[in-house]
């Protein structure tokens, strides 16, 4: 189907509409990555084959990421005028006694974590009715300060089909702003809309594309940026794995408001289920005419090409990106100029990030002022978190900006792990910092996270508790800048590795207090000195660390003591005689040999043999294997 008009999309959008409510059984597994690692494709497996084997009339959907990883696999069941069902934790047992159940005519309770209202009132009775006792969705903790915009279709459609995309509304932005809007209009409304970058930097939108329109030059480009090389995160890896035409549908709308007519899409090479569905997204924009020539015959042409990226942290820089396109060495030069003058091969060029572009489409098809509504003042709209780390609930979060750092934690995260008390929070990354718990009042914004000593970032949010050393958390973060400093300029690449030889020695227990005021300088040395802003953020893992819990420096550097008791340097195992049975399991598992003891007694551990790899404590059945620190 070719579609040169907006009749052409309504008839995609029913041919979706039909595949999204199907008359009859219709299950989605979430299949986005975090999915498939938990064993999503088994249960995907044992559905088909036991609905087969029992001759169950069902469209099976391999869908995106549904949000709540933790507790994944994750399974939406809809049932035509029943009702729809979201089950957790599956596994193909599970999953075939749930297509036995439903083969009899049965909506089962067991493993049913939430009832989900359908936008279609016709298709349920009343949504509290489809099983008594079974929360709605949107009273979860985990769902219901959640406000879904770039992940909007995500875990809804089935990512591989184009018209499930536009069923939900996509593409119709496209035919506005290409038929109806002027591009300084696209323009306006997103510089209305109050749209901000999403890769980190918060850098309006709206006045980008104005600084690439009104550069001169031709041909220009639209780039996005799918690197995403934070540790922990994988926000973008989820959008574009889950909701490719959402992207795609963004970069035509900035290419048209910025007169560009061709793009790139550049995602890390690591992320293989991203690079072949936003491919498969492109082909089929491609084969429908909404991407190539005279775009539904508005006259406009733009096509997409997708470049992998090697996976250098670094290369998410646009600098350093747009000569990683290049075939150059992904490495950044001195800004300005900025790339909206000179990017991609000299020319002007609009870099945004995935889900800034997945926003985009959102805001042309509901409008500026729709979105200009969400969020608080110069923080608008929604921003994408992967909430990681010591936290009850782990998943990808999308809230209104401005929601408080509590209200996210505790509220949907439900706190600490284990009911331990969270003690800090990383946002940003290794170019973000730690925020200590006395501060989680603080609302979610790119100036207030900037003023605490952290960044807003791309969307990591790393949750610490108790038994978290922040000094070894700051350790870890400028290791990772140290190995991926493209070594460039002497500030980072020597900067790094100072700082990291400092932190190396305090885990050690060599550090002295002149330590702490060396790190000091040198962190603000390398933030003020670096080329980029992987050298100029690097450093704030340690200034914050050192700024929040330099109490944990102090101990670990005079008395010697980790309070955490991570320091393998810093602590002694000792085994708690009243507890230990004498099992014997920590001495047979002891790798050298420094646990002894008689059978059926107490045993005890020899504090110079004992490496405190902390294996004793791991097969311990009584946890009797207690950390002195
Ligand atoms: C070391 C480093 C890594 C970066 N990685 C990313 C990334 O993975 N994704 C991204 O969108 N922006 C990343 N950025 C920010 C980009 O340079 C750029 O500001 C961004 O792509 C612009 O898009 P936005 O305006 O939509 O945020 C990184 C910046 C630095 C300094």
């Amino acid at each position: 189907m070719n579609v040169r008009t907006r009749s052409d999309l309504d008839r995609l959008r029913a041919e979706g509409l039909s595949a999204l409510h199907p008359p009859r059984l219709r299950i989605s597994v979430g299949m986005a990555t975090c999915g498939l690692a938990t064993g999503a494709a088994d249960v995907y497996d044992a559905l088909r084959d036991e609905a087969a084997a029992r001759g169950l009339d069902l469209t099976l959907v391999a869908t995106g990421c549904i949000g709540y990883c933790q507790q994944e696999p994750l399974v939406d069941v809809r049932v035509p005028d029943r009702g729809r069902v979201l089950y957790a934790r599956m596994d193909p047992e599970r999953a075939r006694a749930l297509i036995a159940a439903l083969a009899a005519g049965e909506l089962p309770a067991e493993r049913a974590l939430a009832v989900i209202s359908e936008d279609q009132a016709s298709q349920v009775s009343a949504p509290s009715e489809v099983l008594p006792g079974v929360p709605l969705l949107s009273e979860l903790p985990f769902y219901a300060r959640q406000h879904k915009i770039i992940l909007r279709n995500s875990g809804l459609i089935d990512p591989t089909r184009v018209e499930e995309y536009v069923a939900r509304g996509g593409y119709r932005a496209l035919a506005h702003t290409l038929l109806d809007l002027s591009p300084q209009a696209v323009i306006d409304e997103v510089t209305r809309a109050g749209l901000r970058g999403r890769g980190g930097g918060g850098f309006p939108t709206g006045c980008k594309w104005q600084v690439c329109r009104d550069a001169p030059g031709d041909p220009r480009y639209v780039i996005c940026n799918g690197d995403e090389g934070d540790p922990g995160a994988y926000m973008d890896r989820t959008v574009l794995e889950s909701d490719p035409h959402s992207v795609v549908e963004g970069m035509i709308i900035g290419a048209y408001a910025v007169g560009a007519h061709e793009g790139v899409i550049y995602v890390r090479d690591e992320y293989p289920l991203a690079v072949e569905r936003v491919s498969q997204a492109v082909a089929q924009a491609q084969e429908l005419g909404l991407l190539g020539q005279d775009i539904l015959g508005s006259g406009f042409d733009f096509t997409v090409d997708v470049v992998r990226g090697a996976g250098a942290f670094v290369c998410g820089e646009e600098t350093a990106l747009i000569a990683s396109i290049e075939g150059g060495l992904g490495e950044p030069r001195p800004k300005p100029p900025y790339p909206a003058v000179r990017g991609l091969w000299g020319q002007p060029t609009v870099i945004n990030n995935v889900k800034t572009w997945s926003s985009v489409s959102a805001i042309l098809a509901r409008g500026a002022d729709w979105y200009a509504g969400i969020g608080v003042e110069r923080n608008r709209g929604t921003v994408v978190f992967s909430l990681v780390g010591k936290i009850a609930n782990t998943g990808l979060v999308e809230v209104p900006l401005g929601l408080t750092l509590r209200e996210m934690i505790e509220g949907i995260g439900g706190g600490g792990l284990d009911g331990k008390a969270v003690k800090a929070v990383q946002t940003g990354g290794p170019s973000g910092g730690c925020l200590p718990a006395r501060l989680f009042h603080l609302p979610i914004d790119y100036e207030t996270l900037t003023e605490a000593g952290s960044i807003m970032g791309s969307g990591g949010m790393v949750v610490m508790d108790e038994d978290t050393c922040m000094v070894d958390v700051a350790r870890y973060f400028i290791r990772f800048t140290m190995d991926e400093s493209c070594g460039k300029c002497t500030p980072c690449r020597e900067g790094t590795r100072y700082m990291y030889d400092i932190l190396t020695r305090i885990v050690e227990g060599q550090g002295t207090p002149e330590d702490l005021e060396n790190l000091e300088q040198v962190a603000a040395w390398v933030k003020a000195a670096s080329l980029c802003g992987l050298g100029q953020t690097a450093p704030n893992p340690v200034l914050s660390t050192l700024r929040y819990f330099r109490d944990e420096y102090e101990a670990h550097v005079t008395e010697k003591r980790c309070p955490a008791g991570v320091c393998r340097a810093l602590i002694r195992l000792a085994i708690q005689p009243g507890l230990c049975t004498g099992c014997g399991l920590c001495l047979r598992e002891c790798p050298v040999g420094a646990i002894s003891g008689e059978p059926k007694e107490p045993h005890t551990i020899d504090p110079h043999l004992c490496t405190r790899c902390r294996l004793c404590q791991d097969v311990c059945p009584v946890g009797a294997v207690e950390i002195v620190r």
